[in-house]
């Protein structure tokens, strides 16, 4: 199955990705996490990523494409995957198509603006595997303490009110003319928030079968 998680910075595709990564039995590609993990590893494409990062906008179409391109071509992707993130402009998804990938089927998450903005001050993620939590909708067993891997839990630099008011912006201009893109392809499935992460897993799994 080729599965992408399409929605606004915050509407849960990273922690939809992750449960249905589990349930499904194939990886999770999200281009934000191997672009934090090259930023911390000071590689090249990480230092020309960062900037853009910090201030909500969009990594350059080139770097993504490069990226994304190298990562399904790994042998853990050989019987499928779930991109979360990525494509996020219709150059991304052109250029997924030109490379012979078609998708099954295209979820997207649809939240409001608001609820966006009131989670993104909640949430917190690990700074060492990426794991994402909300200090009340999904809290660690500990405070501050990955569940996962036992990392520290921070807050993004891009959760910050402004950038993400700037990151929303974005995701209405560049993002959300892909489900246009994909409904003309009749892979399109909006699943709208159900109020609760097990919820929405349910709503998604519903559509998958
Ligand atoms: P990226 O890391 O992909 O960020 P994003 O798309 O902005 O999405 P987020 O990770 O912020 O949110 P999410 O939808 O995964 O939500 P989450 O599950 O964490 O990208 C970061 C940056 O990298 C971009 O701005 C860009 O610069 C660059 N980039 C990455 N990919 C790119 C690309 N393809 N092209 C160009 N640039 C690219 O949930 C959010 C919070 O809500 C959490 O606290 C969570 O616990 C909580 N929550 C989740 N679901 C629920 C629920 N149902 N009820 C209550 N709380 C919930």
């Amino acid at each position: 199955m080729k599965l992408i998680l399409l929605g606004a910075p915050g509407a849960g595709k990273g922690t939809q990705a992750a449960i249905l990564a589990a349930e499904l039995g194939i990886p999770t590609i999200s281009t934000g996490n191997i672009l934090r993990a090259a930023i911390k590893n000071g590689t090249p494409t990480g230092m020309k990523a960062k900037t853009y990062m910090d201030e909500g906008h969009l990594v350059p179409d080139e770097v993504i494409i490069g990226i994304i391109t190298e990562r399904l071509a790994e042998s853990d992707c050989a019987k499928g995957y779930i991109l979360d993130g990525v494509p996020r402009t219709i150059a991304q998804a052109e250029a997924l198509e030109a490379a012979g990938i078609r998708f099954d089927h295209v979820v997207s998450l649809e939240v409001s603006d608001e609820t966006i903005e009131e989670r993104m001050s909640g949430r917190r993620v690990c700074e060492h595997c990426g794991a994402s939590y909300h200090i009340k909708a999904v809290p660690p067993r500990t405070e501050g303490v990955c569940d996962v891997c036992g990392g520290k839990l921070v807050t993004r630099k891009d959760d910050a009110p402004e950038t993400v008011k700037n990151r929303l912006a974005v995701y209405h201009r560049e993002t959300e003319p892909l489900k246009d893109f994909y409904k003309s392809r009749g892979v399109l499935y909006p699943v709208e928030d159900m109020g609760s992460v097990e919820a929405t897993s349910k709503a998604i799994l519903a559509v998958l079968k």
